[in-house]
């Protein structure tokens, strides 16, 4: 039986990930299918138990199914453990083991494919919900001078804050308490573009001469943030596409132990500029 890989999620049909898995596999030479699979809300752990009775190996999670990939891991990487946020699932034996390469990917993409540098940077975290705990942890591994991390509702930032604390400078504050402030890299994990009708009022910072703004959604559901940030002032905007190919490439370093050459696919997707 040939291995299955799939991304699993609800909504799922959006996703990009079987293309880029499937250039994963024909460039490595490994043989694997990698499909699209909806779990029904509520399904999450009874969906996955069917899937690796079938011969699946391996998934990527995506919303909203992140946390409760966790609780199905026996074993956890250090960075899942930190993130309390799973986004691959590997079986090994009877069971599962859980990573998170949400935060990895983004900071390759930053740092390898758009030559941003996080160290001593003022940094700015829209949102405090699943997608920015994956991130938090790999971000102050970067040693910014500070990580703000803003959300509408500002507990659920302090509390993530809180988590974080002795891993860097992190600072929680409430979305509209955002006072006119100058931030050189502006990260969107809010999923309010993804919500167009409850439109976000965006926070009227700044964002310094050369400054960046990345989003971590791709697509259509980018271009409110994106049109957003260039206003602020960031010299370059983007989505989250390669954040996706690299963290993708992560994850089947995970399943496969061995981790693709993203420059062909980041070029293919129109991701690297
Ligand atoms: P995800 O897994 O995509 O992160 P989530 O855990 O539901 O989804 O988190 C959604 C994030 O987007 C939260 O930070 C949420 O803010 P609240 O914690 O205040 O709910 C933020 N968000 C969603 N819609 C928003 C909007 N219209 N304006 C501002 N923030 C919004």
């Amino acid at each position: 039986m040939i291995d299955r890989y799939a991304v699993v999620g609800n909504p799922v049909a959006h996703s990009r990930s079987p293309e880029i898995h499937a250039a994963f596999a024909r460039a490595t030479g490994q043989e694997l299918t990698y499909e699209k699979l909806l779990a029904p809300l509520g399904a999450f752990a009874i969906t996955m138990a069917a899937f690796a009775r079938s011969g699946g190996k391996g998934v990527n999670v995506t919303v909203p199914f992140k946390v409760e990939a966790l609780g199905l891991a026996h074993n956890l990487t250090e960075r899942a453990r930190l993130a309390g946020a799973v986004n691959t699932l590997r079986r090994d034996g009877d069971g599962w083991s859980g990573d998170n390469t949400d935060g990895a990917g983004l900071v390759r993409d930053l740092r390898v494919n758009r030559d941003v540098a996080l160290t001593d940077r003022e940094v700015l975290v829209l949102g405090a919900g699943g997608a920015v705990r994956g991130i938090l942890g790999p971000l102050l591994a970067e040693s910014p001078r500070t990580l703000v991390v803003a959300n509408r509702t500002a507990a659920k930032a302090q509390a993530l804050a809180a988590q974080f604390a002795s891993h860097g400078p992190i600072v929680a504050i409430g979305i509209d308490e955002l006072a006119v402030r100058c931030f050189d890299v502006v990260i969107n994990g809010t999923s309010a573009s993804l919500d167009a009708v409850n439109a976000v009022a965006w926070p009227a910072i700044a964002v310094a001469a050369g400054g960046i703004g990345c989003d971590l959604v791709y697509g259509e559901s980018s271009s409110a943030f994106q049109h957003w940030a260039k206003a602020r002032g960031a010299a370059r905007v983007h989505d989250g596409l390669g954040m996706l190919i690299e963290q993708a490439a992560e994850s089947f370093l995970f399943w496969r132990g061995v981790r693709p050459e993203t420059g062909p696919l980041l070029t293919l997707f129109g991701a690297s500029h």
